[in-house]
């Protein structure tokens, strides 16, 4: 089968259309045949190396969420899986490939309705937005702040907050088109990556943080913190922070904040997927939004990066065997 994997470390052009064997599903696993990749952030930051220490090495198969139908199952797995069409989390590998295993824990029917594209635009990251809320105690009347908001886990988080009944749902990106389209999401006030803007009726201070870019600036956004606020890390698009970061909170001692990582991998599977599976509903209904910013052959997985290296990406980029 045809498949992607990291051949160095680095730029896009690191990566590789390979032919690998079909992969037998393990016991307690499925095997489907893909129709849709989601290509997410966290795939061009374990190829750009940034995760090394965390174990990815070279020659890894990229790919963390697929959908398609299931074509075979391992052992202990019903076999009225089979044909069935699902989306999978096939645990930050295997996914760049014509056939992918997952943990049947991890696999979850697609309800009609759906397409392959919109479910791995979702699937993956709307957990993430929600359990980083939740995990922030987010409630109504809150400033909340979503930084990196024009990937999928920020577009969905933006949504969460503003029907969970935020005082203000603040974004930062990177131009005002992206602006223009976050403010249709559900964004009140945007700022660019920086921090300007907003307008003058912006909140001065935010309750929540929910953060997907990390990086050397994050230090400044603690700063932003309203007494009691709270900052959810879900991401490293940016980078890592400063080493010293956590001065800064000690420094504002009397505000009382609180700052944690938050990883979808600390939620009981169970519990994934029952947000996923009503998430997936409301996708249907047209309640959730999710934005496939364009499907390419995955051959073109490259090509693929780049756009993401340079910034073009809104939403997520879908790729198709
Ligand atoms: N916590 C979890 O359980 C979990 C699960 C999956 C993934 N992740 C993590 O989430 C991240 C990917 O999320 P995603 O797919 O939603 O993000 P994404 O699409 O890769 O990036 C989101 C946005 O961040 C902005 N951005 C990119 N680089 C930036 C920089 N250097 N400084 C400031 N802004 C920057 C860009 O928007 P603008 O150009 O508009 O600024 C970009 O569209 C990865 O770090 C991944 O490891 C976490």
């Amino acid at each position: 089968m045809k498949a992607v994997v990291i051949s160095t470390f680095g730029t896009p052009d690191g990566l590789e259309v390979v032919d690998l064997p079909v992969p037998v599903p393990a016991a307690g696993q499925v095997r489907i045949a893909t129709e849709a990749i989601g290509v997410g952030g966290v795939d061009a930051v374990i190829r750009r190396g940034t995760l090394a220490a965390y174990g990815f090495r070279e020659g890894h198969l990229l790919g963390s969420e697929v959908a398609g139908s299931v074509t075979a199952v391992g052992e202990g797995v019903d076999p009225s899986w089979t044909g069935r069409r699902v989306w999978a989390f096939t645990g930050l590998s295997g996914g760049y490939a014509e056939q992918a295993v997952a943990a049947v824990q991890d696999v979850l029917p697609l309800p009609d309705g759906l397409t392959g594209a919109d479910a791995v635009a979702l699937g993956g990251s709307g957990v993430v937005a929600h359990f980083a809320l939740d995990r922030a105690r987010f409630a109504p009347g809150e400033a909340v702040l979503v930084r990196g908001a024009a990937g999928s886990i920020g577009i969905t988080a933006v949504q969460l907050a503003a029907r969970g009944g935020a005082g203000a749902v603040v974004v930062t990106t990177s131009s005002a088109e992206r602006g223009a389209r976050l403010r249709d999401l559900g964004a009140t006030h945007v700022l660019d990556r920086s921090g300007e803007g907003g307008g003058s009726d912006a909140p001065s201070g935010f309750d929540v943080v929910i953060d997907v870019v990390g990086g050397p600036q994050l230090p400044l956004w603690l700063d932003r913190l309203n007494p009691n606020g709270r900052f959810m890390a879900v991401g490293v698009v940016g980078g890592q922070p400063p080493a010293d970061f956590g001065m800064r909170l000690m420094d504002a001692f009397r505000k009382s904040l609180s700052f944690a990582t938050f990883s979808a991998d600390t939620v009981p599977a169970p519990d994934r997927q029952a947000v996923r599976s009503s998430q997936f509903a409301e996708a249907v209904r047209g309640d959730l939004r999710t934005v496939v910013h364009e499907v390419l052959p995955l051959d073109q997985a490259v090509p693929a990066h780049r756009k993401m290296d340079a910034g073009e990406v809104f939403g997520r980029i879908v790729l198709t065997p």
